[in-house]
């Protein structure tokens, strides 16, 4: 298992100082930022892209940017965040046509690939793929919206995929995305991830320190 991480995600941020917000998580305890990128079209909301991601660089944001696109096509935007500082990329199997071929194209671009499933998407959607990711990531809500309940399938779909990655034996992280809060966080960390996306839960709270403080101790309980 790999050390926990905390990824905050900026949809639910106030987009009006944005980079106030994201250095106030990253001073709060935060590990990597969570990117959301929505086009209206793979679902049905519209929200942030390749230069709202070089502007938190250029800004000084030096954490790692978890970019999740919830776009279709994917490949065309993939260089774009690369250049705009991207760390990691994931995207949505349903979206792209050729779900290797991106992924080469993620790690051609120096990004590391993850590979996101839906509540309805199955887990063998992972074989013959599962080598080339760094990350796994189960939505426990449909993609489009923050502030959505848990899923509770979710966390038997987490048992699912952590024991493939541990068959697999590389060190491939295992996220989830989508109603995580500080009461349901310890039983989805005991399912099998350790990399926790948190939107409405921490940015819908006036201390940022104390909400993730709270997550990373249910999580090593
Ligand atoms: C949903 C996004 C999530 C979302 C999580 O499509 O991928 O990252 O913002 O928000 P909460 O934590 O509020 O469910
Ligand atoms: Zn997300």
């Amino acid at each position: 298992m790999q050390p926990t991480v905390i990824a905050p995600s900026i949809l639910s941020a106030n987009f009006a100082k944005l980079g106030e917000e994201v250095d106030a998580v990253l001073a709060a305890g935060a590990d990597w930022v969570h990117f959301d990128v929505m086009d209206n079209h793979y679902v049905p909301n519209l929200t942030i892209g390749p230069l709202v991601c070089e502007a938190l660089r250029k800004h000084g944001v030096t954490a790692p940017i978890d970019v999740h696109l919830m776009v279709e096509p994917v490949d065309r935007i993939v260089p774009d965040f690369a250049k705009a500082g991207a760390s990691l990329i994931s995207f949505h199997p349903e979206a792209s046509r050729h779900v290797h071929r991106t992924l080469q194209l993620i790690k051609a671009q120096g990004c590391q690939a993850g590979l996101v499933l839906n509540p309805a998407t199955p887990v063998e959607v992972l074989d013959w793929v599962l080598e080339e990711l760094d990350l796994v990531l189960v939505m426990s809500v449909n993609p489009g919206f923050g502030g959505q309940a848990f899923i509770p399938s979710a966390l038997d779909k987490l048992r699912r995929v952590r024991e493939r990655i541990d068959a697999c034996g590389k060190p491939i992280r295992l996220e989830i995305d989508g109603g995580v809060k500080p009461d349901n966080i310890g039983e989805i960390a005991a399912a099998g991830a350790d990399t926790f996306v948190a939107g409405s839960a921490i940015f819908g709270q006036p201390d940022y320190a104390a909400i993730i403080a709270r997550m990373k101790q249910a999580v090593a309980q």
